[in-house]
């Protein structure tokens, strides 16, 4: 009865859980990973299991044995220690009913040690002998099916079917009677076939469950920066397609006090930029948010300041490099050094749009006169900048290049009287553009290397701008 129940039950209650506990909640960051992207993870995973799996040790088998002209023999094997595991074919799929990995060539040895004990009407004493062999088993094929959930903000991997078959196998004695290597053939084969396909299965099992318990232990969120860390909880269900696995997570950067960004996208857009012709193992998809977030987190933490006591050009930074043009201050303050007090005055708008990522940026900017003891704010302004950012991959590292579209500049105070401010915001656009920008485009072109994650690395990466997202389209190798 309970057993003809059960299938109904699962039915209601993936029907149940599909209608009602499905929270559509967005995630801000993606990856799609493509069929090639699955089949490099299939045989990580494989090449992990051959050496996770081994040395794998059966349960002693003991048997009494009826051998002609011999009689009735007792037999035991024990020691029975799977030593090797080599997998030669295997492929995974993805679909509906989760994600399905065979193994059809694999083969593994084996060690054991045998011994025999008999007696027979012929002498009066028991005749006894032991030895070692060794097993081939050839033709082992696996078959899992797992499935692939979100439970409370963390991947859920569990088990759904697992079975393991053993085509062949070949025993090899060191030492014996050759009455005795039939006999050991004849009634062991079976039961060490079925030995190893029982450990292999409960093998894999446990295997499973602490791949799913590392997954669930993993953080939820990943401190980038001593104020910002990245919220890595995983939002929805994981989504599998045959040419696919769609994971979605938060994405967003936050700080202590939390930051609550709640604007709505359209997926949509984000699906319909595609790596697949690009034949790219994974899509990693970011939205603007995220670097929206991230503004926001070091904006509150009061961390867009910045004192600026060296330029390209020092001469900018003394007063009498500005002797023509502010006569005053270099009458009340002559030959001293100054320095820039910078502070952005209101977070940071960025957008994402095609092929490049603008921003406009407020500043309050004070500038300071270096006395022998005291530092004098004597002007400040309001500066607007308003820029466009491309970005490359080339050679595994970040570059780009910033373009000025828009710049206002206007005072703010001034105690060294009245100002040409005309003449000032042509100078201040002029220095941004010959001395600032191409300062902040070398180090640009210089790059920012990618990051490595436990020994893997992006290989020939791709990046892409287009309505509020950024698609970076890549290989992953080992380093
Ligand atoms: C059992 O097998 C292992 C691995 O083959 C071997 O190292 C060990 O010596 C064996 N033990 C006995 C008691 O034979
Ligand atoms: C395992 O068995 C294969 C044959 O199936 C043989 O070629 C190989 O040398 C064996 N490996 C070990 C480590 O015994
Ligand atoms: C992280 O993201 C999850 C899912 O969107 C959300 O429920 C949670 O509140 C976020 N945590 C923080 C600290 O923002
Ligand atoms: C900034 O921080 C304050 C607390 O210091 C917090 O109340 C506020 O929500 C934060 N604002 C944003 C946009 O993160
Ligand atoms: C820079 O200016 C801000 C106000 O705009 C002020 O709070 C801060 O103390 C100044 N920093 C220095 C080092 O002068
Ligand atoms: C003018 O300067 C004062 C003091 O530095 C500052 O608090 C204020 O925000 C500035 N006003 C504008 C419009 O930038």
């Amino acid at each position: 009865m309970a057993r003809s129940i059960f299938p109904f039950l699962l039915l209601f209650l993936v029907a149940f859980s599909s209608s009602c506990v499905h929270s559509h909640e967005v995630g801000y960051m993606a990856a799609e990973v493509s069929n090639k992207g699955l089949q490099f993870l299939k045989d990580l995973l494989i090449e992990k299991a051959e050496s996770s799996l081994v040395p794998l040790e059966l349960p002693k088998i003991e048997k009494y044995v009826k051998i002609p002209f011999v009689g009735r023999v007792q037999m035991v094997l024990s020691n029975i220690t799977i030593e090797r595991v080599h997998v030669t074919l295997s492929t995974l799929k993805t679909g509906d009913s989760g994600i399905v990995i065979d193994v059809s060539g694999a083969t593994a040895n084996l060690s054991m040690n045998w011994e025999y004990s008999y007696s027979t009407w012929l002498l009066p004493i028991t005749v006894s002998d032991k030895g070692s062999a060794t097993v081939e088993v050839e033709g082992l094929e696996v078959g899992l099916t797992l499935s692939l959930t979100t439970l409370q903000g963390s991947l859920k991997l569990s088990l759904l079917e697992c079975g393991c078959y053993v085509n062949d196998i070949y025993i090899k004695l060191d030492g014996g009677a050759s009455w005795l290597y039939q006999g050991l053939v004849d009634a062991f084969e079976s039961k060490i076939s079925s030995a190893v396909e029982d450990a292999v299965s409960k093998k894999i099992k446990e295997s499973i469950v602490g791949l799913d318990s590392m997954l669930q232990s993993l953080p939820k969120e990943v401190p980038v920066t001593n104020i910002a860390a990245l919220n890595v909880t995983f939002v929805d269900d994981p989504e599998l397609t045959e040419s696919s696995l769609d994971l979605e997570v938060n994405g967003l950067f936050s700080s202590k006090d939390a930051v609550v960004l709640s604007s709505h996208y359209h997926r949509s857009i984000r699906d319909s930029l595609s790596c697949k012709e690009a034949d790219k193992m994974v899509k990693i998809s970011l939205h603007e948010d995220v670097l929206k977030s991230a503004s926001y987190v070091y904006f509150n933490a009061s961390k867009m300041q910045w004192i600026v006591d060296k330029l390209p050009d020092q001469s900018l930074l003394n007063t009498a490099g500005w002797r023509f043009i502010i006569p005053k201050l270099y009458k009340m303050y002559p030959n001293h050094d100054m320095n820039l007090n910078v502070s952005v005055s209101s977070p940071p708008t960025i957008e994402v749009e095609n092929q490049q990522i603008t921003a406009t940026i407020l500043l309050d900017v004070v500038i300071d006169v270096l006395d022998v003891e005291e530092v004098i704010p004597v002007l400040s302004f309001s500066m607007g900048i308003g820029t466009s950012t491309s970005a490359e991959i080339s050679r595994n590292a970040l570059t780009g290049s910033v373009k000025l579209n828009d710049f206002t500049l206007s005072l703010n105070w001034s105690k060294v009287g009245d100002l040409h401010m005309r003449l000032i915001q042509t100078l201040a656009s002029t220095v941004l553009k010959t001395v600032i920008l191409p300062y902040i485009n070398l180090k640009l072109s210089e790059g920012f290397q990618l990051p490595v994650f436990h020994g893997y690395k992006l290989q020939d990466a791709r990046i892409l701008c287009t309505d509020s997202w950024i698609v970076i389209c890549s290989d992953v190798t080992s380093i």
